[in-house]
């Protein structure tokens, strides 16, 4: 009997939510929007707890359909959730440059006193944003990154005598593994005034601790899944998804390094040098100085939002130049020619002169994006300009960057490695916003460079 009981009380639960969810699905219908009607349970989502590919794609998947359909922008279901997806280069302008008073946040639901180290930058949004946004403004300028050359050029050495190393000894290289260890070593520095010796000591802390912040946790994927398609869940249930031991080692971090630099009156130029006297300017001037945890989650965002997306960047492009051998030479030849100008050395101007080189960085980013879709919340109601479609408070605004970046319209041929797209004659032919790897606007990082 109890069994029975059961079986009714589960039958009747799974209707009700079956009946909310497909209620949830007429939301753009009844605002006269256009849309893409939910293709199943998930929306216009695959069942996410089987498919291999995820969100990037379901996004480049609506964003190529919208597009066919002849629609500019359009509304979709993430599983219950609906959001609105940018299709047109122009109106991605508007949303994340041009009306930006709208949009000025991305929608983060996480519950700063359980995940401390989260709030930085990328999550922060209104006020509190845009004063450590000021704050962090020089970090950003091309004189700093100056500065901050010569520790990139160090940490390149051990590098190449690792790759001399393995290739004397005929061992294959782990490529991956490799620009990892660079990356942090820069990272490490810059970020956190660190040495970290990735090459030399594979045990090495920061190196374990690069690891287990980058390695995939279920708990991750649950907390990007809520993120965008149950946020209410979030608000409701506070997950700690930057484990204690991660917390304590930046935190651990940051701590050593002011103390050891206040202690030996040191000075350097990188970014806890700037974070450092900010602290001691707001101390002159009577403001609430950062705390250390304010400062660590400052430096945490430059190591997880710097490392991967380098990393992976350098990856992928020393994969695309093993594959084509035209475009290897062609960039050998330029790296060669830039560096007999300037007395045999690789210098920061030399870099920065080099366009078949950026056309080569630019082509690896299209192909590659690392962070493969933006995604900003509206503030308040806003109405799409020629349109009747106005976005409600709190609606979750994406565009899809791999969507762009493949666009035959913008990129004909868009599997092949062309770093010519990129090319001064020919990169005015398309709109400046089908090619957004570091996103636009001012939450666009490199906005103020
Ligand atoms: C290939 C390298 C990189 C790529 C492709 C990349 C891409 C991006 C993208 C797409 C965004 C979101 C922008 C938007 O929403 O409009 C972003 C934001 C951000 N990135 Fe990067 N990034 C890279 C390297 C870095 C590095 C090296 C750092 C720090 C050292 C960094 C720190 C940040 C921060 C702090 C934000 C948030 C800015 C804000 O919201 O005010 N990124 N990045």
């Amino acid at each position: 009997m109890v069994l029975v009981e059961l079986i009714i009380f589960a039958a009747v639960a799974a209707t009700f939510v079956y009946c909310y969810i497909k209620r949830s699905h007429k939301y753009w219908d009844e605002r006269n929007a256009p849309h893409l009607s939910a293709k199943s349970f998930w929306g216009n989502m695959e069942n996410p707890f089987i498919t291999k590919k995820g969100l990037k794609y379901d996004l480049k998947n609506a964003h190529d359909e919208l597009k066919r359909l002849g629609y500019k922008h359009g509304g979709i279901y993430l599983f219950k959730q609906p959001v609105y997806l940018c299709v047109d280069p122009e109106v991605c302008k508007l949303i994340l440059t041009k009306d930006f008073q709208y949009f000025g946040g991305r929608g983060s639901t996480i519950d700063y006193k359980t995940n401390p180290l989260a709030e930085h930058l990328f999550n922060l949004e209104g006020e509190p944003w845009r004063s450590m946004r000021v704050k962090l403004t020089p970090t950003f300028t091309s004189g700093k990154m100056k500065q901050m050359f010569d520790t990139l050029l160090a940490c390149g050495i051990p590098m190449l005598d690792r790759i001399e190393e393995l290739i004397q000894q005929k061992k294959s290289l782990d490529i991956k593994e490799i620009v990892g260890c660079y990356t942090t070593d820069v990272i490490g520095s810059c970020a956190f005034g660190l040495e970290c010796n990735s090459f030399k000591d594979p045990n090495s802390e920061f190196r374990k601790n690069r690891r287990n912040v980058i390695s995939p946790r279920p708990i991750l994927v649950i907390v990007a899944f809520l993120r965008f398609v149950m946020p209410a869940v979030l608000k409701i249930l506070p997950f700690k998804f930057i484990p204690q031991d991660i917390e304590d080692f930046f935190i651990g971090a940051i701590k050593n390094v002011t103390e050891h630099r206040s202690g030996n009156k040191i000075r350097r130029n990188d970014f806890v040098q700037i974070l450092l006297d900010l602290q001691e300017k707001a101390k002159a001037d009577g403001q609430e100085p950062m705390t250390l945890t304010e400062i660590a989650a400052q430096s945490f965002v430059f190591f997880v939002a710097g490392f991967e997306t380098s990393s992976t960047t350098m990856t992928f492009c020393l994969h695309e130049l093993a594959f084509n051998q035209d475009v290897q030479d062609k960039l050998r030849n330029e790296i060669r020619k830039t560096m007999q100008e300037n007395g045999g050395k690789l210098t920061y101007d030399g870099v920065m002169g080099m366009k078949y080189l950026d056309g080569v960085v630019n082509e690896t980013l299209r192909k590659y994006p690392p962070l493969p879709m933006l995604f900003r919340k509206c503030d308040r109601d806003y109405t799409l300009k020629d349109t009747n479609t106005t976005l409600e408070a709190g609606t979750n605004v994406f565009i899809s960057i791999l969507g762009l970046h493949y666009d035959e319209e913008y990129y004909p041929n868009p599997e092949k490695f062309a770093p010519e797209r990129f090319m001064d004659e020919n990169k005015h032919s398309r709109p400046q916003y089908a090619h957004l790897p570091f996103g636009e606007g001012p939450r666009n990082r490199s906005r103020y460079v």
